[in-house]
């Protein structure tokens, strides 16, 4: 049962927040524009197709640990829980998890409208019955939850390693709102990447067949389209470099050759070999998790990882 409150617009508006982050951005120095603007409706398909690539390893060792745990699941969590999925996409791991938990409603969050509406269309018809909320919204600022799911104990889930996205403090600060946002009693169960060997992990965000670099360089694309742009899409190559100090993979739009464009009516420049940086990606040992989760104000409960130690799941309660 899909109960869709708002319904997206069919002309896509310029978003007032994509430019003032972009203009931002590309004013800072070093340049560094925020991850999110990577999700248009052509990003998200690349990220899709990102996450059927050989050497993207999270996407698969996730899904599996969510097939493989249901009955652990069953058992920690309990059927009757409002499953709130932060960053949901395509959602294609949830089915395994709500098929083992028997959850009372399903909120997906997501800022992509569209594809959040086409996914959540395609789980109402595999859990008939089930309420479907889906939520348009950035989870970094505040929302509400809808009133449906008022007085139900909650479950956050946030699969995908998605808050390896997030510096540490605003890791920390995002944690702690959903703990806010889901009250009293709320679990959590969270998808961390690991800290592994580093020619994997630059593998994973520099894959043989060029499609993260095509996802890196869409956002030069967006911006053109959306904000007015002029930035040569041939001045740019993509680069994924291991920041060990860090623990975290970057992406970054590398000049080629001295650039001068426009973005939204400003001019910008850039010298050869001067970068945009445009994601991170942390990656946690063990400890890290959990030192992570309880600086949120989250203690970590179980945890599942696979053999290899690629990546986990935590399971954190309030
Ligand atoms: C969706 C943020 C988890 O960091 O691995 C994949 C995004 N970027 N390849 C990640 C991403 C490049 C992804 N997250």
């Amino acid at each position: 049962m899909l109960l869709t409150e708002n319904a997206p617009p069919s002309l896509p508006a310029p978003d007032p927040a994509f430019r003032r982050d972009i203009i931002e951005g590309l004013s800072r120095e070093p340049k560094a524009t925020p991850p999110i603007w990577f999700y248009d409706q052509r990003g998200s398909e690349l990220f899709e197709a990102i996450t059927d690539l050989p050497e993207y390893y999270p996407t698969r060792t996730e899904t599996a640990l969510l097939e493989r745990h249901g009955r652990d699941f069953a058992a920690a969590i309990g059927p009757g829980r409002a499953v709130v999925e932060f960053g949901a996409g395509s959602a294609r791991k949830t089915p395994h998890l709500l098929r083992a938990i028997d959850p009372a409603a399903y909120v997906p969050v997501d800022i992509s409208g569209d594809f959040l509406h086409a996914s959540s269309a395609q789980l109402a018809s595999a859990f008939p019955g089930l309420p479907v909320l889906p939520l348009v919204g950035d989870f970094n600022t505040d929302l509400a939850l809808p009133t449906a799911i008022d007085g139900l104990p909650r479950l956050g889930f946030f699969p995908g390693s998605t808050i390896g996205n997030m510096e540490p403090h605003a890791a920390v600060n995002l944690l702690r709102a959903m703990r806010r946002l889901l009250g009293e009693g709320a679990m959590l169960l969270i998808g961390m990447d690991r800290i592994k060997d580093r020619g994997r992990l630059v593998a994973a965000y520099d894959d043989a067949a060029g499609v993260t670099a095509a996802f890196n360089l869409n956002l030069i694309r967006r911006i053109n389209r959306e904000l007015d742009g002029d930035l040569p899409l041939d001045g740019f190559v993509h680069r994924a470099v291991w920041n060990d100090d860090k623990a975290r993979i970057e992406m970054h739009l590398e000049a080629v050759r001295p650039l001068h464009f426009h973005v939204a009516g400003q001019c910008f420049r850039m010298t050869e070999g001067e970068t945009i940086h445009t994601e991170s990606s942390h990656k946690y040992g063990p400890r890290d998790e959990r030192l992570l989760l309880r600086a949120g104000d989250w203690e970590p409960v179980r945890e599942w990882s696979d053999e290899e130690g690629l990546f986990s799941l935590v399971l954190a309660e309030a």
